[in-house]
């Protein structure tokens, strides 16, 4: 299998050298060949350059990307996609004046979705997700975080880590599994949570680690939900199997959730719609990727990430979904990338590098995917003819996308 693009009018995050982050200032740079050519075999990029450099290459299929943009396919580390059912009724109470806060109280929201998921079948779950996968791979996302959470019982969390397992051999995106056990206090727990917390950190992790699946834990920290010492306890717990954090931190509370993942090594702490000084200083200096869900703000008129508060302070961000049933029904990262330069002010190649290198950091899988680099994956969007890339984020929820190729096949 080889494919031969050529004639591409800007070809995206272009890197010589294996890059794997990109923070601060160095976001607001996007590496960009113009009138390039890009030459894969099978799933890995084999070479790229410009046009005046090129000799003829034999491969088995050619495409001609005159007046195209052709970029990496985008990184969304931040997704709920395996679900059962849908929320459409909580979504006409919140347009009728419930919040989500009290959709929830009313036993609704996240409890809802696991009610729902606990009675559907293994095969049910898996053909309404791959379904939701496959519509987000053909709007150009490459690789996908797809976390458990509406289990909430150690038998249906392990379903939904099969479930994950099941399409992450079956789809050609490339699929990282994160244990979100603690997403929400389950009704039998309600006036015992610590029970709960003993029996994802005794019982869960342990059997979650010998299916072998995930290597991620994340925990939903806020009040209501998940305090800091659950937090703790989880991601130590977790740590002991090789889990590395990935959280919920900062969406309606500030409960210090942020220097808790960085104590703990978080891969990434996620949402941070609202963020104090602290929080700034404990990621400096820090491994940690935060990670803005400007979806769920837009689809629940909460505050938006302030994103550039963290960019200017010289740290990286990544951009993701959060595609789930109740806070960010879509998965179409094409508009997170509109809705970060729109509404959380990042330039279009800040957005760019949000939802690429920065993506694929958040899912640890930087070295593989997220830029045109020699020997990593064959992962692209070929965009519809356009004369910048900046057109991607302006035509805000308009789908740029013409083709795709994921792991090395060309989709039309
Ligand atoms: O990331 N906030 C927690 N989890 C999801 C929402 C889940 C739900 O409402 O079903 C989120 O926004
Ligand atoms: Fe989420």
């Amino acid at each position: 299998m080889s494919i031969l693009i050529t004639n591409i009018k800007q070809l995206l995050q272009v890197y010589d050298h294996n890059v794997t982050i990109v923070k601060g200032k160095d976001m607001n740079q996007l590496s960009v060949l113009e009138n390039a050519y890009l030459y894969i075999e099978h799933d890995t990029i084999i070479e790229y350059g410009k046009m005046e450099d090129y000799h003829p290459i034999e491969a088995e299929t050619t495409i001609d990307a005159t007046g195209r943009i052709v970029l990496p396919s985008w990184c969304d580390s931040h997704t709920h996609i395996v679900y059962a059912g849908d929320r459409t009724s909580e979504f006409v109470d919140r347009i009728n004046g419930l919040s989500y806060a009290e959709i929830a109280n009313l036993g609704g929201g996240i409890l809802n979705s696991a009610k729902v998921l606990q009675e559907t079948s293994e095969d049910d779950i898996y053909n309404q997700s791959i379904k939701r996968l496959d519509e987000v791979i053909k709007m150009g996302t490459g690789a996908v975080e797809i976390k458990t959470g509406y289990g909430l019982s150690v038998d249906a969390e392990l379903k939904m880590l099969k479930v994950i397992k099941r399409i992450k051999q079956d789809t050609l995106a490339f699929i990282t599994p994160t244990l979100l056990a603690a997403h929400a206090i389950p009704e039998p727990f309600r006036k015992d949570k610590k029970k709960y917390v003993k029996q994802i950190t005794e019982s869960l992790i342990p059997k979650a680690s010998e299916l072998n699946i995930s290597h991620f834990i994340d925990v939903f920290c806020e009040e209501g939900y998940f305090d800091i010492e659950d937090l703790e306890s989880i991601l130590k717990a977790g740590k002991s199997y090789n889990f590395r954090p990935k959280i919920h931190v900062n969406q309606f509370n500030v409960l210090g959730g942020v220097a808790m993942g960085v104590k703990h090594n978080a891969l990434s702490v996620d949402h941070l719609e609202l963020l104090d000084d602290s929080d700034i200083k404990a990621l400096k200096g820090s491994n940690t990727m935060p990670v803005a869900l400007p979806g769920c703000s837009f689809f629940l008129g909460i505050p938006y990430t302030p994103a550039r508060k963290l960019i200017d302070s010289g740290l990286p961000l990544a951009i993701a979904s959060d595609y789930n049933p109740g806070s960010a029904p879509s998965g179409n990262m094409n508009f997170i990338v509109g809705a970060a330069c729109v509404k959380l002010k990042l330039t279009p190649e800040e957005a760019i590098n949000a939802a690429t290198i920065n993506g694929a950091y958040a899912m640890g899988i930087s070295n593989m995917y997220g830029s045109v680099t020699r020997g990593k994956k064959a992962n692209f969007i070929i965009t519809k003819p356009m004369d910048h890339y900046s057109e991607i984020p302006y035509q805000f929820a308009h789908n740029p996308v013409e083709q795709i190729i994921i792991n090395g096949q060309l989709l039309e």
